[in-house]
């Protein structure tokens, strides 16, 4: 192999430093469920996903950021519609699940306990908190799409501790810590 040009080598570094920076970063998880009417019966699809970011109370916006190459975001872009369960600390095999090739979480959605949410019809799964979104706005960035939705539904569970993403892992923390 040829050498690396200079340029190249700085913007492989960046990457490297950017996970690096970035897994310190603590988020909560959720799975995102989607749908396909190309072919009947629907089809569902839905991922892990931790960057669920709330953007405007006034319209109530949320974003999340998928990759531009993922199955699933062409079910996304098509039906419009999605919904998001926040998990809870007892649901990292929930997380796994759906981060698993596409396959592997179709089967999932199958067996697993889901209904639709009455809004979207996207499934949800069992959650400290859920929400509907209607597709609003997207801006292509980098090798990833930041979708921007509106929350057309939404409701919380009950008082479990959400399960939190850090350094690569998944922890549980108290609702009584700061
Ligand atoms: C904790 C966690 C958070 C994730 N967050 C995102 C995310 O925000 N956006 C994304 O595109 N993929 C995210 N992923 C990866 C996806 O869950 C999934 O592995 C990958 O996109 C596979 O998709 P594909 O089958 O369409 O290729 C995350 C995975 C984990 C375990």
């Amino acid at each position: 192999m040829g050498e690396v040009p200079a340029a190249n080598q700085t913007a492989v570094a960046v990457k490297d430093d950017l996970r690096s920076v970035m897994r310190n970063f603590a988020t909560g998880v959720c799975v995102v469920s989607t749908f396909s009417d190309r072919a009947s019966p629907r089809r569902h699809n839905a991922l892990t996903v931790n960057s669920l970011t709330s953007v405007s109370l006034d319209p109530p916006l949320v974003s999340l950021n998928i990759r531009r190459d993922s199955t699933f975001l062409d079910d996304l872009m098509e039906s419009q519609v999605w919904a998001i369960s926040i998990l809870d600390a007892e649901a990292e095999d929930l997380a796994r699940i759906f981060s698993r090739p596409e396959q592997d979480r179709r089967k999932a959605l199958c067996t697993l306990p889901a209904e639709p949410g009455k809004e979207t019809g996207a499934l949800l799964l069992d959650s400290v908190a859920w929400m509907e979104c209607r597709y609003r706005n997207h801006v292509v960035a980098g090798d990833h799409l930041l979708i921007i939705g509106e929350v057309v539904g939404l409701g919380v569970n009950d008082s479990r501790s959400p399960l939190i993403f850090l350094q690569g892992g998944f922890h549980r923390i108290g609702l009584d810590q700061v």
